[in-house]
């Protein structure tokens, strides 16, 4: 059993307090999952991992709170790294404080446990992980959402191959229709921006996706609101294998576009809806018929299709077989399980430093690719 105290109580850090609090591990975000009991039969009993020592913040209304809920509120950050009771900080606040919290925590014999971007800049994260083998002390990136259902039917769908070789994927998510990131977010001095928000998330889980080096990143950005910050973007990575990877992301997309993703095969496509993976399917080519065949004859001048005829020349959309994909039934207390196994020393830590630095180093080159309207080399 390990103690943590969460620093910055606010939206995130109250999701955790109540998760580790109430020993169910559910923050607010993984509500679609809760009543699942074949998921709940494989879940790690997280009351038996974590105890929630308290919790700090600036804001007198979120102490209020915290002590509403029967939780033990530590003055300061001083407070908490003074008790010898606390194995581990978690640090929920703003992005730009994430470096310098952790690196305290860490020097005060700490593990940490950090929200992500752990850090704007990938310089930051270098001191953070250097911290971090000085004093022996576990950084864990909480890049959480390689256990989103959605991610894992794709995931399941790339390593296990039923349409073939995966040749690209599309995967976008909408940001509810805000006009700009909101609060803290939409500026630059405080970690702000959607690439340093959604972006973590989804740019992650393809790295996860596929192990292949990044040839090339090409990234625009949205700014229509005169913030400092990306409102949005639409990022494309060259993998050295020649998969291609397509990620959008808005605050101002109204909603989530569908389907959220798209796994282009060799033999079809699968789709699924964002966050629950709901509506996740196969579907698989119709037989190609002669189509190679009349292509690979002399051009005869005359369209496949008359015009008139009510359909669009070209290739139908539809028509393919579809199957739907099973649900994955998974540990959705993973996370939290594995940074108590990996500071027990029974398990690897499944989300390292080293790979939040590599996201982090995507993502300054996709902003860098957006600065200079061009494709960059990357690795
Ligand atoms: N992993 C995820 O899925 C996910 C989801 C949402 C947010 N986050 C991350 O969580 C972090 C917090 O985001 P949020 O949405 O909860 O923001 P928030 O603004 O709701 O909460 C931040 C809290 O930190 C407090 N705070 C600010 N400075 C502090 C300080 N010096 N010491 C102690 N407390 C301080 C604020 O008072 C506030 O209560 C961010 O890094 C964000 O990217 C992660």
């Amino acid at each position: 059993m390990k103690n943590i105290a969460i620093v910055g109580c606010g939206n995130m850090g109250g999701g955790h307090a109540l998760a580790i609090g109430d020993g169910t591990g559910y923050t607010d975000w993984q509500i679609p999952q809760i009543i699942d009991p074949e998921i709940e039969a494989v879940t790690t009993d997280i009351s038996k991992k974590l105890k929630l020592a308290g919790i700090c913040d600036i804001d007198p209304v979120r102490q209020d709170w915290a002590k509403s809920e029967g939780w033990h509120v530590y003055p300061t950050l001083d407070d908490v790294l003074a008790d010898p009771n606390v194995d581990i900080v978690l640090v929920a606040t703003p992005n730009h404080l994430h470096a310098e919290i952790a690196i305290k925590a860490m020097r005060a014999g700490k593990h940490v446990l950090c929200e992500k971007p752990v850090t704007p800049t990938s310089a930051e994260l270098e001191e953070v992980l250097k911290v971090s083998r000085e004093t022996g002390k576990v950084f864990f990136p909480r890049q959480n959402r390689r256990w989103d259902p959605d991610y894992l039917l794709m995931k399941k769908v790339y390593d296990e191959r039923p349409l073939g070789k995966p040749l690209s994927l599309e995967n976008r998510i909408g940001g509810g229709g805000a006009s700009a990131p909101f609060g803290w977010r939409s500026f630059k001095k405080y970690g702000g921006g959607m690439m340093l928000d959604w972006g973590v998330h989804l740019i992650d889980r393809i790295l996860l996706l596929n192990p292949s080096k990044i040839k090339q990143i090409f990234c625009q950005v949205i700014n229509i609101n005169g913030t400092d910050v990306d409102e949005g973007f639409n990022l494309t990575l060259v993998f050295e294998d020649g998969f291609i990877a397509y990620i959008e992301s808005g605050a101002g997309h109204y909603d989530s576009p569908a389907p959220a993703w798209r796994l282009n095969c060799e033999k079809g496509i699968a789709e699924a809806e964002a966050m629950t993976g709901e509506g996740a399917k196969l579907i698989t080519a119709p037989p190609r018929g002669d189509f190679g065949a009349t292509h690979s004859a002399l051009p005869t001048r005359k369209p496949t299709v008359m015009r008139g005829e009510g359909k669009a020349w070209g290739f139908p959309r539809g028509g393919g077989i579809e199957t739907p994909l099973e649900r994955t039934i998974f540990d959705r207390n993973s996370l939290y399980r594995n940074l108590v196994g990996c500071i027990e020393g029974d398990e690897e830590q499944l989300v390292t430093g080293e790979q939040a630095l590599r996201v982090l180093r995507v993502m300054e080159a996709a902003l860098h690719s957006a600065e200079i309207n061009s494709f960059v080399d990357f690795e």
